[in-house]
């Protein structure tokens, strides 16, 4: 399955009441949209007819998250839906992740594109993959046990998209402050020089799952219902929707 049509999908099961997204460039991900949205780029040329009511912000998702109201647009400043899709390396999609949360609740669905690159050139840090025609994953999959190994209470999944995979991740608290707090202490493990050692997990995709799986998993009725609901026994009560549902459990994917 392509990643656009995953997210059209997202969409049509979550059917969110807000949708954010970093990373615009000519609009192809963002036209999917046609509840409230906002978009951050510095750089976005649009191609594509936007459907939506939408806030689009030229600048980078750092300076935009250090605004005072960031989303003074939406009704509620919440983020039911996310996509993460901005500068392709590990620091920036983590810290783009740790400031989306913030602005989520337990019932948000927060995607990040391009966790499983095809190749050790695809993920370098260097945009040598577009320099030859190809695409640029870039390391954005290192993120990926930086998540399981601080925040083991989410629910975190790659799928098997086209073309560099894709990272689903539920239950989002945003009042947690893990990842945060260890991201100067993570910042060596995700910016080493090129080349690198691309791990087999990620350019076999021996971890990642169908995205049908998750598609027809039967969960998206328990998280439109639980957006209303908030604090702890919210998030429990959907952990144990998403438990019951046959995801396959963050333990067991390690
Ligand atoms: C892969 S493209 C996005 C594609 C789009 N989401 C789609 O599916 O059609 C990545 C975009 O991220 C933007 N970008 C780069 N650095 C960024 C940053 N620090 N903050 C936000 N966007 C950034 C680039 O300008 C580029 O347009």
């Amino acid at each position: 399955m392509d990643r656009h049509k995953l997210l059209q999908s997202l969409h049509e099961r979550l059917r969110p009441r807000t949708y954010f997204e970093i990373g615009v460039r000519k609009g192809r991900s963002l036209t999917l949209s046609r509840v409230p949205s906002v978009g951050v780029d510095p750089f976005f040329v649009l191609t594509r007819e936007l459907r939506c009511d939408v806030h689009l912000v030229r600048t980078t998702s750092d300076e935009f998250f250090a605004r005072r109201h960031p989303f003074a647009h939406f009704d509620q400043p919440v983020v039911d839906l996310a996509f993460i899709d901005g500068m392709h390396l590990a620091e920036f999609a983590l810290r783009d992740f740790i400031n989306t949360e913030r602005h989520c609740h337990p019932a948000s669905v927060i995607v990040i594109d391009d966790v499983l690159p095809r190749t050790v050139v695809e993920g370098g840090r260097g945009r040598v993959g577009t320099a030859i025609g190809g695409a640029w994953a870039g390391d954005v999959y290192k993120v990926i046990d930086v998540l399981r190994r601080h925040r083991p209470d989410l629910v975190v999944l790659e799928l098997d998209t086209r073309p560099t995979g894709t990272l689903v991740i539920m239950l989002p608290d945003p009042s947690d402050t893990t990842l945060a707090a260890e991201y100067d202490a993570v910042l060596p493990e995700l910016v080493v020089p090129d080349p690198q050692t691309v791990p087999g997990w990620a350019l076999e995709r021996s971890r990642a799952i169908d995205p049908r799986l998750l598609l027809d998993a039967p969960i998206w009725g328990a998280i439109r219902e639980a957006r209303e609901q908030r604090g702890p026994e919210a998030r429990e009560k959907l952990g144990a929707v998403f438990a019951g549902a046959g995801l396959p459990a963050v333990k067991e994917r390690r």
